[in-house]
């Protein structure tokens, strides 16, 4: 199948989406300058996967870099370990990392591209659903800090992008529900029409088809790709991308990182999101409920912790790098399938939405 192609002109690169890509050497070739290569990647996936893309690369000089895994992996102390490794190996500016994991793997290992000798070429190859379907693509890389997420980092575009549908039969039934909320956030903030194919196909894709897989993966780089080649470094457009991420950054922070998933907390925030757009009348309350209840029917949380208050959330808000001026900005749906950044929102409303969208859960959150 034809790869979807991050139109940036001359940084313009492939998103090879399919079964049984991770082993293909034809498709690294192409884009490694040299002969170093620096494999990062966390223990799970490395007993799964490393030895294939070692066989991959072929008789290139290969060095790897195995993280713990999980989100307390993405900080500054992992990417001085990266890079302390491309030093003690003298690897030099022709060199490059391949970043084969999840979003962690990536994020971290694109940003250790991204500083060493002020950037190398990284590919990467993401394995869990999320990262196929979103951190994977777009360039950001980074590092959370204790008093944010991805406080540190840098934009650091890939130089390909192979996404194996086949790796997702090993992921755990909550990381492949983290991952869906990412793809039904897509369907909420830019396609009514896959939001549809989203709830028709929703038994499917948690029953892992791996055709139906395939198509969200795609359906959802192609959004992407079609985002960032129109806004690289988030001045319009992109934001709205993170759809759901202002609440769920301060769920992610304020119930300390890791305790829930990423994906969790976006679905969350989607659905408080919905629940502000629906009290403000920007959203019917029928379309409101679509959203919660596709989110619900995937296993995932549609409220955020109890264990937070609306003062925390307000205050942990304030520090999303979307703010300006210590003013809350938020992306809202319009409609399902069509979103808006804004600071105008009713902050009566917000209030409402904070109180109401909380509940004593904890995850998983299904059966
Ligand atoms: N850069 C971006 O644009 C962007 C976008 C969205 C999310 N993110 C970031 O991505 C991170 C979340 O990514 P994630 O959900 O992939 O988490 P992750 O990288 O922690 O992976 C989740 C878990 O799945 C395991 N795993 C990975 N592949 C597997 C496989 N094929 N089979 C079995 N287990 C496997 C990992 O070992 C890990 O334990 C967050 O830090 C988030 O901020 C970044």
């Amino acid at each position: 199948m034809q790869p979807l192609v991050v139109d940036l002109g001359d940084r313009a690169y492939p998103i090879h989406v399919g079964s049984d890509l991770i082993g293909r050497s034809d498709l690294y070739a192409p884009h490694l300058a040299g002969l170093q290569v620096l494999v990062v990647t966390d223990a799970t996936v490395a007993d799964l996967h490393l030895d294939r893309v070692r066989r991959a690369l072929g008789n290139r000089e290969v060095a790897s870099v195995v993280l713990a895994g999980g989100e307390a992996d993405k900080t500054l102390d992992a990417v001085s370990r990266i890079v302390d490794v491309l030093v003690e190996r003298r690897f030099n500016r022709s060199a490059a990392v391949v970043a084969l994991g999840g979003g962690v793997v990536g994020d971290v290992a694109g940003f250790a591209a991204a500083v060493y000798q002020r950037g190398i070429r990284y590919i990467q190859v993401p394995t869990t659903l999320l990262a196929q379907v979103d951190s994977s693509v777009g360039g950001k890389t980074g590092v959370n800090h204790p008093r944010g997420k991805n406080l540190v980092g840098a934009f650091h575009q890939p130089v390909c992008v192979i996404a194996d549908t086949g790796a997702l039969a090993t992921l755990s039934e909550r990381e492949l529900r983290a991952g869906l909320a990412e793809v039904i956030k897509y369907g909420v903030l830019w396609d009514a029409e896959f939001f549809d194919w989203i709830e028709a196909n929703l038994d499917g894709l948690l029953a892992r088809d791996e055709g139906l897989l395939a198509r969200s993966v795609r359906r959802s780089c192609e959004i992407k790709a079609e985002v960032v080649s129109q806004d690289e470094r988030e001045a319009g457009v992109r934001a709205r991308l993170n759809l759901g991420h202002t609440f769920g950054h301060a769920i992610e922070a304020g119930m300390e990182y890791g305790h829930w998933l990423h994906g969790e907390a976006v679905a969350a925030g989607t659905c408080m999101a919905a629940d502000l757009a629906a009290r403000m009348n920007w959203i019917s309350a029928a379309d409101a409920d679509r959203v919660q209840g596709l989110i619900r029917r995937a296993g995932l949380p549609d409220r955020g912790p109890a264990a937070l208050s609306p003062d925390d959330f307000l205050r942990l808000m304030a520090r999303d790098k979307k703010a300006v001026d210590g003013g809350i900005r938020l992306v809202l749906p319009r409609a399902i399938g069509d979103t808006v950044l804004t600071g105008d929102f009713d902050p009566r409303a917000l209030a409402g939405t904070l109180e109401a969208c909380r509940a004593d859960i904890e995850p998983p959150f299904f059966d």
